[in-house]
């Protein structure tokens, strides 16, 4: 790995900015396990609920043009195999993980939080912002900036590791949103989960592709909603943020730096890369590096801020 992309998130030394996003790599340890392998510098759990869950009927995944389409519905064993995974992980690697978590209210917030301390987990994550459960759940968490505000502090109470705050693009006040979690104490945010839902019909069949008829959309074509989000954010608030959205070759992930994030999630190109995307991106940005005269990652420079 080259030194170069050294950088820290949340006081932690990461070899890479590089992160394996929620959800991505299934569930298991060896998901975590195989991309960090591949040059990822942080890895997160799938987002784990206080029961295990089966997910929504197949086809939960398909593609199309601009990047892909997916209506998992958080199928996931439940926080206390997950954990198990995670601890897995952990026993074998150095590489952070961030354990990434999913309720509907600042009760189970907190019970699963209690459960995660007790985990050898680096950094909690509050997936506020599942857009694929609307007609179990409703609306996201992440669209009212109250239940974002209660739901961190109430969780920040209690945890014994760092704790980043996942919001939704599907909002159109993000610095609102983003500020009351800063303002509860989230110690970084993570953005942006999928963004619509939106669907996909099969025009032979007269059907919708998906089983469930709409999922979050992925890749590519969210790049530029994220970069942004991401902007806007990063002018609004001093704490650090984990983006994402669409990032597939290296010149996204220094976009994305330049945008204002600290740490880049590469979800969606595995399936167009394969695993050792990690690496080809870490290449990449070495790459940009070299062309552009930057020695280390962390000289790469911020966007001016939107405000002043
Ligand atoms: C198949 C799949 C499953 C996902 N599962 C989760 C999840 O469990 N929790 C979560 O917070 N985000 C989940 N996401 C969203 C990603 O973590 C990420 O925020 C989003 O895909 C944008 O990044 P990308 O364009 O690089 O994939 C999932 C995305 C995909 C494609």
């Amino acid at each position: 790995m080259h030194n170069r992309l050294k950088t820290k998130f949340l006081g932690v030394k990461v070899k890479s900015p590089l992160v394996l996003p929620a959800g991505v790599m299934g569930m298991s340890f060896s998901g975590m396990h195989i991309s960090e392998t591949n040059g990822a510098g942080i890895v997160t759990s799938k987002s784990l609920t206080l029961q295990p869950r089966t997910g929504h009927k197949g086809p939960v995944i398909s593609e199309f043009e601009g990047g892909i389409l997916n209506c998992m519905g958080l199928c996931n064993p439940g926080i206390s195999d997950g954990l198990k995974e995670v601890d897995q992980y952990k026993e074998r690697s150095q590489t952070p993980v961030i354990v990434s978590v999913f309720a509907t209210n600042t009760e189970d917030f907190l019970l699963l939080t209690k459960e995660v301390n007790n985990s050898k987990g680096d950094f909690l994550e509050l997936n506020l912002s599942c857009p694929n459960v609307f007609d179990e759940f409703g609306i996201p968490l992440a669209a009212s900036k109250d239940e974002v505000f209660n739901i961190v502090k109430a969780v920040k109470e209690i945890s014994n590791i760092p704790v980043i705050a996942k919001l939704s693009p599907n909002v159109y006040n993000i610095v609102e949103i983003a500020s009351a979690a800063q303002k509860a104490g989230a110690d970084a945010l993570c953005l942006i989960n999928t963004v619509g839902p939106g669907m996909m019909i099969d025009a032979k069949m007269v059907k919708p592709v998906l089983f469930n008829k709409f999922g979050g959309l992925s890749g590519p074509c969210i790049k530029p909603i994220a970069l942004k989000l991401i902007y806007q954010t990063y002018s609004a608030v001093s704490i650090p943020i984990l983006g994402m959205g669409g990032v597939t070759y290296g010149k996204d992930a220094v976009e994305m730096l330049m945008a204002g994030a600290t740490t880049i999630g590469v979800g969606t190109a595995v399936y167009y890369r394969g695993i050792e995307v990690f690496d080809k991106i870490n290449n990449e940005i070495i790459q940009f590096m070299d062309e552009n005269g930057y020695e280390n990652i962390i000289d790469i420079p911020k966007l001016e801020k939107l405000y002043g």
